[in-house]
């Protein structure tokens, strides 16, 4: 599908109606059947074969990385994971929000099949490279209508943060930036700079042209206060005291933020909140960067969640999903700001690569052909009002939000106090029973729902299920046993 494609509609999601025709949301047709039949547990997990490949993992790779799940996955489709021991998992995470268009999209496939046949490494550094060209040329197309164009290709997410850091401080002359409690931007270089929770930042240091600054998270609201009637005092509090207090030296370069947060507790900040941002970056002559890394390309219900607000950044950066599974990140800026930078500025050797591009273009072709920040809007409406049922009958429910399928459940052992619940084993409780989720939030109790956003509603209801299965499991586990009355056999 090339950009000329009168097909290819671009209107941003927001100005189409086309809800009706997806009410029912079925899969497409090209999800397979054995993908349609989770959840599907044989062997209980993890089996014997997944053992066996743990065994291995643990003797050979990093223990950085903190598995979630024990069981060793083998393929997936649809919205389905299947692990080598045969188990089917309903998939509420899309891989950490990567698999937008659903696992195994088979143009996304196709375009990585024929592009590996082709040329793999596009020496994109010091030659020119005609999807790299078309890639950056979609982005552009996709962002506000254009009003961003000039796209630097990475291989990451946090190499994209980074990416962001360098222009800013170029373009500003400034070094100093700001970022919010509960953020999460990647754990490399800059991006951990800018990431707040201690968990990531432990023993690593100096990191120290960062201010931070709370976050509009209504529902743990550090001021104790309520919205509206707040004034966004949040807002008020960052201008009048971080600014001003809280140890900046008069250089702010930047702003970055995500619009939702992703890490954070997928938090929905209210509406004031990243105009309010765009208006202080103004006022500071600094730059706002939206990180749009988890919360972009569809998943709120629009390509960009900065969308909902109407508030374009000055620079965006992209991940996860922007290469339908392949590793790659985009930074993209206003022309004016990118262009301010030489040649030679900022360079990947694998930068532009041509599995990314093809990989890139055929799923945000998907995406926005297949209308799919539409149906995530839709969807997520159904599945909020599902959970908030949910929330009538658990006490230990004590808030559900979303937008489009970035929903997030936090969990508390008391409505009042707000006193976080532990989540661990409902996460595995989840997945023994075959729905696979993450956990999020600054102490890991909220749920985050961000399935591929082809999942059917029989997929969804299947999977909301399992969840109130498990949760009733652990509120009958978690409550005190009253001690068996031991009646005294009379004299
Ligand atoms: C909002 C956000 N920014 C940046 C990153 C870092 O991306 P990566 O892990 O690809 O470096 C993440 C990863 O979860 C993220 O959620």
């Amino acid at each position: 599908m090339t950009q000329s494609d009168p097909k290819l509609d671009r209107t941003p999601p927001s100005v189409r109606n086309d809800l009706h025709a997806i009410a029912d949301f079925p899969f497409p047709a090209w999800v397979p059947d054995w993908a349609r039949r989770a959840p599907s547990i044989t062997v209980a997990p993890p089996g014997p074969r997944s053992k066996d490949v743990v065994k291995l993992d643990k003797e050979y790779v990093s223990h950085a990385y903190d598995r979630v799940f024990t069981f060793t996955i083998d393929r997936a489709a649809g919205a389905t994971v299947c692990d080598v021991d045969g188990n089917l998992y309903i998939d509420w995470t899309a891989g950490i929000a990567v698999m937008n268009a659903g696992w195994g999209h088979p143009s996304v496939v196709d375009a990585i099949r024929k592009q590996s046949e082709k040329l793999v490494h596009s020496f994109a550094n010091d030659t020119y490279f005609d999807k790299e060209a078309e890639l950056a040329k979609i982005l552009s197309d996709i962002s506000f209508s254009g009003k961003l164009k000039g796209t630097f290709f990475g291989n990451s997410g946090a190499e994209a943060v980074g990416a962001a850091a360098k222009l800013s401080t170029y373009f500003t002359k400034k070094f100093e930036f700001l970022s919010f409690h509960g953020a999460y931007h990647g754990r490399v270089g800059p991006a951990l700079n800018f990431t707040s929770k201690l968990k990531y930042r432990f023993g690593f240091g100096p990191m120290n042209n960062v201010l931070f600054t709370p976050y509009a998270y209504c529902y743990r609201c550090p001021f104790k206060m309520e919205y509206p009637s707040c004034d966004m005092y949040c807002m008020h509090y960052m201008e009048d005291q971080v600014m001003n207090l809280g140890g900046s030296t008069g250089s702010l370069a930047a702003v970055i933020v995500e619009p939702v947060q992703g890490e954070g507790g997928y938090v929905i900040p209210p509406d004031e909140f990243m105009p309010f941002l765009r208006k202080f970056c103004d006022r500071n002559n600094a730059l706002l960067i939206a990180d749009e890394v988890q919360a972009g390309l569809g998943r709120t219900g629009r390509i960009w969640s900065s969308e909902w607000t109407d508030t374009v950044p000055d620079i965006l950066v992209a991940g996860k999903a922007v290469g339908g599974g392949i590793p790659l990140g985009a930074m993209i800026a206003k022309p004016e700001i990118m262009k301010r930078w030489r040649p030679g500025a900022h360079s990947s050797t694998f930068g532009g690569n041509a599995i990314q591009m093809a990989a890139g273009i055929a799923h945000i072709n998907a995406i926005v052909e297949e209308h799919l920040p539409e149906r995530a809007a839709a969807m997520g409406e159904y599945v909020l009002k599902r959970l908030r049922e949910l929330q009538d009958k658990h006490e230990i429910i004590g808030d559900v939000r979303g937008r489009g399928l970035m929903i997030g459940v936090e969990f508390v052992k008391n409505r009042k106090t707000k006193e976080p619940l532990d989540i661990t084993q409902l996460q595995v409780k989840c997945y023994k029973k075959g729905l696979l989720t993450l956990t999020s939030g600054t102490y890991g109790n909220v749920m985050r729902i961000s399935p591929p956003l082809i999942i059917s509603r029989e997929f969804m209801d299947k999977g909301i299920e399992i969840f109130e299965d498990a949760i009733t499991e652990l509120e009958r586990e978690s409550t005190p046993q009253q001690p068996a009355v031991v009646t005294q056999p009379q004299p």
